[in-house]
């Protein structure tokens, strides 16, 4: 089957009805920030689904603005933490936590493919997503950057950045628990039994607080600034604004919170490590470690030389992609999750950021060398960025998805062409 006809397929395998799971199996819900994905692999053939999935997503938004990270649509037993653990009494249930807030730039993206058709749908949706913005301003970006209580919300689970935050939680007392997502894969492609600990512990400190965001912020057990939400979050504000003028909306308050989050750029800036690096924000020391989150400072058009040798560095030292995590750490591991391999989804962002900031050789190296993984080995969560190997789950949506709006783009253009 050719490529494009098994990305569409796996949409729609994983379609549940409205909304969309990241792969059967390991990840059994609706993700938060895999679902804006799926919208956008969507758009490419199904308009009104995409927006579809738009709407499943933020109809779960809490009262305080927040969109939640999992959303339990169904029970499913092959899933730890499920919603038994989160707690939070919602309805359908959804996890404690937020995801990277993708969902402006990638609906900006769907509502251009089509702005007629889109219009309407996005006038229902842009209300909810400037209460989810609001929620970030004001509740996660006290300190300037953008703030994540879970290294979970990142979504960049087990990266090195978080490693002096998770230093300081105590994952002693969580009880017996029985993973699940080590029953789906290869355990040594997923974060250890000591990560784990620790991130039910955080998940047991949300339940004591009935989930109340300032006890969170100000007493929980880990508070890090994260670079990669931070550029997200900015490219997401500005792509807001363009919505909000084309629906002829007031835009202002969001330029505000843009204006404060890029004065904040320099809190982020290491320049020890010249590069941007998160940020214990209880001592306020540095990760000093350059992940893949540094990188998207190009959607945020926050580039510079010393960030572009940086690039070219990490990039170079590896064969497919750009790698989650520095390969000339020590701490990098080319299979395990965030601390090495390459992800389509991340270099799919990354792109947009690298074309608009007008550095379309670098982009094309990027579109190519994803593909061809996809081509090798199909359309897995993650690869091994030296030898190519499939990592995670297979029959990835998100991998489906940017195949489909960015990294099977050449193939389309050259079978247009012959
Ligand atoms: C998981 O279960 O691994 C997820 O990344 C948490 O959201």
């Amino acid at each position: 089957m050719n490529l494009d006809n098994k990305a569409r397929e796996i949409l729609r395998q994983n379609d549940k009805g409205g909304y969309t799971l990241p792969t059967h199996g390991l990840y059994p819900y609706q993700w938060n920030w895999d679902s804006a994905f799926a919208a956008w692999g969507f758009a490419t053939f199904d308009l009104p689904r995409a927006w579809d999935e738009f709407d499943t997503l933020f109809a779960s938004q809490w009262d305080t603005g927040m969109v939640p990270h999992i959303i339990f649509h169904e029970p499913d037993p092959g899933y730890f933490p499920g919603p038994d653990v989160w707690a939070t009494g919602q309805s359908p249930e959804t996890s404690g936590i937020t995801q990277p807030p993708v969902a402006a730039t990638l609906a900006r993206q769907v509502w251009e493919m089509d702005k007629t058709a889109g219009q309407n749908r996005l006038a229902k949706l842009y209300p909810k997503m400037v209460a989810w913005h609001r929620w970030w301003h004001h509740v996660r970006c006290i300190h300037g950057p953008a703030a994540i209580t879970h290294p979970w919300e990142s979504g960049r689970d087990n990266c090195p950045d978080w490693d002096i935050g998770m230093a300081g939680v105590d994952g002693s007392g969580v009880g017996d628990y029985t993973r699940r997502d080590t029953g789906h894969v290869d355990p040594s492609m997923r974060p250890t039994k000591a990560e784990y600990d620790r991130y039910i512990a955080m998940v047991q400190f949300g339940v004591s607080v009935g989930w109340d965001q300032s006890r969170i912020v100000a007493d929980g057990p880990f508070l890090m600034a994260d670079p990669g939400i931070t550029f997200i979050l900015l490219r997401a504000h500005e792509d807001l604004i363009v919505l909000g003028d084309a629906l002829g909306e007031d835009t202002t308050e969001i330029a505000g919170w843009a204006r404060s989050l890029r004065a904040a750029l320099p809190q982020i800036w290491n320049p020890d490590l010249k590069a941007y690096d998160a940020r214990n924000l209880r001592d306020g020391q540095f990760a000093g470690v350059l992940g893949s989150g540094a990188f998207l400072a190009y959607l945020a058009d926050a580039g510079n030389p010393d960030l572009n040798a940086q690039l070219a560095r990490v990039w170079d030292a590896v064969q497919y992609g750009i790698p989650s995590a520095d390969p000339q750490s020590p701490m990098f591991d080319p299979r395990k999750y965030w601390r090495g391999p390459t992800w389509p989804v991340v270099n799919a962002l990354m792109a947009i950021g690298l074309r608009d900031s007008g550095r379309s050789d670098l982009e094309a190296r990027l579109r190519r060398e994803t593909a061809q993984l996809i081509q090798k080995h199909g359309f897995f969560e993650y690869f091994d960025p030296i030898d190519s190997t499939p990592c995670g789950g297979d029959d990835f949506t998100w991998t489906a998805a940017i195949w489909l709006t960015w990294a099977g783009n050449d193939l389309e253009q050259a079978k247009g062409a012959a």
